[in-house]
């Protein structure tokens, strides 16, 4: 099977992925990032699509064409499953088409609560006592709850937490989890086929 990691960000998922031997064959960002290096150092292949030149973040950005070069890229690179660790770019209804059941994310709240960005800071704002994570099947509908692969409701939320301390302590979940769930995927202990059709 071949997995494409889709980043924007940190990458520390990304890291713990490389570092438990999770098999990537493509890095895939939408801008320069911290994550990029990580897959450079460790010799990854790597794929830039820079949004910038399809003209985000200003009116008239275009999704659309952004999202397919983006499913094209993954097709002439012959990639089963692109699974997302803070790629933050929404991706288009026609990538969907192509990549549903194939695409993966992990959020940092526990969906269908706080979707969204800023998923972090609501479930401070909203009082929450216990948080986490949800990795799930994405669709066009953002941080969609639809199709869940696997949720943990672990992380308590202290009354002095701010957002990063707060998220710091979910990554370090995410950290051991996401890569736990690709290897399921790679042994056939979970089958994504059938968590779609249920
Ligand atoms: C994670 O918290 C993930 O849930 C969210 O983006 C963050 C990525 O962190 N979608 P990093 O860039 O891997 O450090």
């Amino acid at each position: 099977m071949r997995i494409a990691m889709g980043v924007s960000g940190t990458g520390s998922i990304l890291k713990s992925m490389l570092a438990k031997g999770v098999p990537l064959t493509l890095v895939l960002a939408d801008g320069e990032c911290k994550a990029l290096d990580i897959a450079r150092q460790a010799g990854v292949p790597i794929l830039l699509i820079n949004r910038r030149f399809y003209g985000f973040p200003r009116q008239g950005w275009n999704r659309r064409a952004f999202s397919s070069d983006l499913a094209r890229a993954l097709n002439e690179r012959q990639i089963d499953l692109h699974a997302m660790a803070g790629f933050m770019t929404i991706l288009d209804p026609g990538y969907f088409q192509q990549f549903l059941g194939q695409t993966l994310n992990i959020h940092p709240a526990l969906l269908p609560k706080f979707p969204g960005a800023t998923a972090v800071a609501d479930s401070l704002a909203a009082g929450e006592t216990i948080t986490g994570s949800t990795i799930h099947i994405a669709t066009e509908v953002l941080d969609d709850a639809t199709y869940i692969v696997e949720q943990w409701p672990t992380v308590p939320v202290y009354r002095d937490d701010t957002v990063d301390s707060l998220h710091e302590r979910i990554k370090i979940e995410e950290r051991e989890r996401y890569p736990a769930v690709l290897f399921k995927i790679l042994s056939g202990a979970i089958d994504l086929a059938q968590i779609k059709r249920a």
